[in-house]
């Protein structure tokens, strides 16, 4: 039997946090196509109202005890994916307190009441930045982790107190390693929205819109082929078949581990830029910068712990039909 037979037929429900964010609204869509349903706990601090279709939004946030025990009195949960968090770097190595306070004393709340409530089950959104800068590439799981700002530390953290969580309280998880998130829906209805955007394809495109004067690209001088930083760039809707498939997963007993989503191919930042001016037909101002402290040269998972545990695999493995995706949302976007 699927798991979304099995859900349908047991009523049960996957609770989402963060599910009015990015990630979380295409992969929220993923589920209820699947017919699960879904309830969206989100403080809309960075996610959308508009978002989070057909699903039931609780506004609250995940620190919020009483307001998770509410949820979870209410609905049987039978899973958590927990997309809540800051994401933003920079902010990070400026205010940490945010990051920490946010990124991992929400989540302890979170866990906290998924305990209580005797839900054993938790997809969680961690990041290739838990690696810091990579000793060899393609990075895989067992690749060692030394975070290079608090943004990736507080993944990291969440990644220790999950295994110890396991461990201790038999709480299953699949903790997910995105690499570099991008595209839309290709209905155009979703898409990325951040209130600060320091992503490089909505950026360049933003400037094709005349939202923006130009793009600032850090660094031509990386032992790459052409200058540039390289990034693995997996289209959101492959995010969230993953997500389904590692909810499938857990419910099947799978091992409780940390896995990388990357589509193992790399683009460099002058690839990406070219490729928008291609799919746009339109010039793409480029301001040329010193490198950035912490960027890494090259960032590109190894992707066959996802292929063999989840049984997934990127169906958008082009970055020109990433972009395209991009591009189609950015011109009819309307939050
Ligand atoms: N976008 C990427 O490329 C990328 C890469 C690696 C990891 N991640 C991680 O994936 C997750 C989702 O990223 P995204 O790009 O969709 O970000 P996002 O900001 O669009 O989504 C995060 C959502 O969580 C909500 N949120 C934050 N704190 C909350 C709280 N305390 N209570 C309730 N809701 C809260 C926000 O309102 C937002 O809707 C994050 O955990 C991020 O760190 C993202």
């Amino acid at each position: 039997m699927m798991f979304s037979d099995r859900i349908s037929v047991m009523k049960e429900t996957i609770l989402v946090a963060g599910g009015a964010g990015y990630i979380g609204s295409h992969t929220v869509r993923a589920l209820c196509e699947e017919g699960i349903n879904v309830v969206v706990v989100d403080n809309l601090s960075e996610g959308h109202r508009e978002t989070v279709g057909g699903a039931l939004l609780v506004e609250a946030d995940i620190n919020d005890a009483a307001a998770l025990d509410a949820v979870f009195a209410e609905h049987t949960i039978n899973a958590v994916i927990h997309f809540s968090a800051y994401a933003y770097v920079g902010e990070s190595v400026s205010n940490p307190q945010k990051y920490y306070h946010n990124n991992v004393g929400a989540t302890l709340t979170l866990l906290a009441a998924m305990l209580r409530h005797n839900v054993k089950q938790l997809v969680f959104s961690s990041s290739c930045a838990t690696y810091g800068n990579p000793v060899r590439i393609p990075i895989d799981e067992s690749h060692p982790q030394n975070p290079v700002n608090p943004y990736g530390t507080t993944k990291f953290m969440v990644e220790r107190i999950l295994a110890d969580y396991h461990s201790a309280y038999g709480l299953n998880y699949i903790a997910l390693r995105y690499f570099n998130a991008a595209g839309a829906h290709p209905d155009g209805s979703i898409g990325e929205s951040h209130r600060i955007e320091t992503h490089l394809i909505p950026l360049a495109l933003k400037t094709i819109t005349g939202e923006r004067a130009y793009i600032e690209v850090f660094g031509t001088d990386y032992d790459t082929p052409d200058g540039t930083c390289i990034r693995d760039y997996i289209h959101v809707c492959d995010l969230a078949s993953a997500h389904c498939a590692a909810l499938r997963a857990l419910a099947d007993g799978a091992e409780s581990r940390c896995i990388n989503l990357g589509t193992g191919q790399g683009a460099s930042v002058r690839e990406v830029i070219h490729t928008c001016e291609e799919v746009c037909g339109k010039k793409v101002p480029v301001v040329f910068s010193a490198r950035r402290p912490g960027d890494p040269p090259v960032l590109v998972a190894a992707n066959n712990l996802a292929k063999t545990v989840l049984k997934w695999s990127p169906r958008w493995t082009t970055i020109r039909e990433i972009i395209a995706s991009a591009w189609n949302w950015e011109q009819h976007r309307n939050f």
